[in-house]
């Protein structure tokens, strides 16, 4: 089977609002946004030239498989993540049906608040850097002597401002409450550590740390505080095989390892240095790293991505 991985969406009729590194958005109406995940990967902040098969349909899928769990304990922004469902709400899209297959979600269109609500269950990334330098996250002390990839128990809810280049700045819990209010602070905290800890132990189970993630809440038209965006995917957090997990160093990650690998193959070798554009990927980097997507949707959804809608 030939399988188009899709880096660049085909023009669709209706109001573009965004491009990320990896998903488009667009306007419905006031009350409904076309979130649609391509095949783009990135890593150490570079997208690459090439795409990943199935990676998009795996994103938003696991994304309404969480939403999917978590229905009793937030509200949250999916309307449909079905493209006959899609096409049935927006008829306009009947001609583009192949292309939103398993990638395209339809959303509630909520007032985001421009706060990032990370939440961290092991120490990593750029908050085991802080660490190491300072010993504090966001500038509160954390325990001394704590060793890279450390579990955390309770997790630590570490939000961050939204920037729109760059790199996100992390933000103390009280500037958190200046930004939005002490009470919708406090309710962006228990929902982080509500649904993280569900991802958590789910995840768990089948053999995938979820150290880390970060999750985005909005107001819907109904005044309810509502998780949006994508929610508890290997773009959004840092997966771990678990079988491999030991602290004192850096873990491997789930899903981009192979493509990590290589580029660091690369710099080594003095053939790339760092930033775009980044050095064309072989084909068996780019269907290992596709293997690794299936795989992380496999293990949490427990069944196979449907993958004859979507080729
Ligand atoms: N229900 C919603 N209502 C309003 N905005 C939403 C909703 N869901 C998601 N968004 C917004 O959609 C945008 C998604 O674009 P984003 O730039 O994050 O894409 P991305 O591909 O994830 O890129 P990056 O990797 O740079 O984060 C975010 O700004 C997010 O706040
Ligand atoms: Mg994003």
């Amino acid at each position: 089977m030939t399988i188009s991985a899709v880096a660049q969406l085909e023009p669709l009729p209706l109001q573009h609002l965004r491009r990320g590194k990896v998903r488009e958005v667009y306007i419905i109406d006031d009350d409904r946004l076309l979130l649609v995940a391509t095949d783009r990967v990135s890593a150490f902040d570079v997208v690459m030239h090439e795409a990943i098969p199935y990676k998009g349909a795996v994103l938003t899928q696991i994304t309404a498989w969480w939403l999917r769990q978590l229905e009793k304990d937030v509200h949250h922004h999916m309307i449909s993540a079905d493209a006959d469902e899609i096409v049935a709400a927006v008829p306009s899209l009947a001609a583009h049906r192949a292309t939103l297959a398993g990638r395209a979600m339809l959303c509630k269109r909520t007032n985001v608040f421009p706060v990032e609500c990370v939440i961290r269950g092991y120490l990593s990334g750029s908050a085991w850097k802080e660490y190491r330098s300072s010993g504090t996250l966001a500038g509160e002390s954390l325990a001394p002597d704590l060793r890279e990839s450390e579990r955390f128990d309770p997790p630590l809810f570490s939000p961050a401002t939204k920037a729109e280049t760059g790199h996100d700045e992390n933000i103390t819990l009280a500037r958190t409450a200046e930004i939005v209010g002490p009470q919708i602070a406090a309710e962006l905290e228990r929902l982080s550590r509500l649904v993280y800890t569900r991802g958590r132990d789910i995840a768990a189970e089948r053999g995938i740390i979820i150290a880390d993630t970060k999750f985005e809440f909005g107001r819907d038209g109904e005044d309810r505080i509502t998780l949006i965006d994508e929610v508890l995917t290997p773009d959004s957090s840092r997966f771990w095989p678990a079988e491999h997990y030991q602290p004192g160093r850096s873990q491997p990650s789930f899903d981009k390892q192979p493509l990590r690998d290589y580029l660091d193959g690369e710099r080594k070798a003095g053939r790339w240095n760092g930033e775009a554009p980044p050095p064309v990927l072989p084909e068996h980097v780019v269907k290992a790293t596709s293997a690794r997507y299936l795989d992380a949707f496999r293990r949490i959804t427990g069944s196979e991505l449907n993958l004859t809608e979507l080729s």
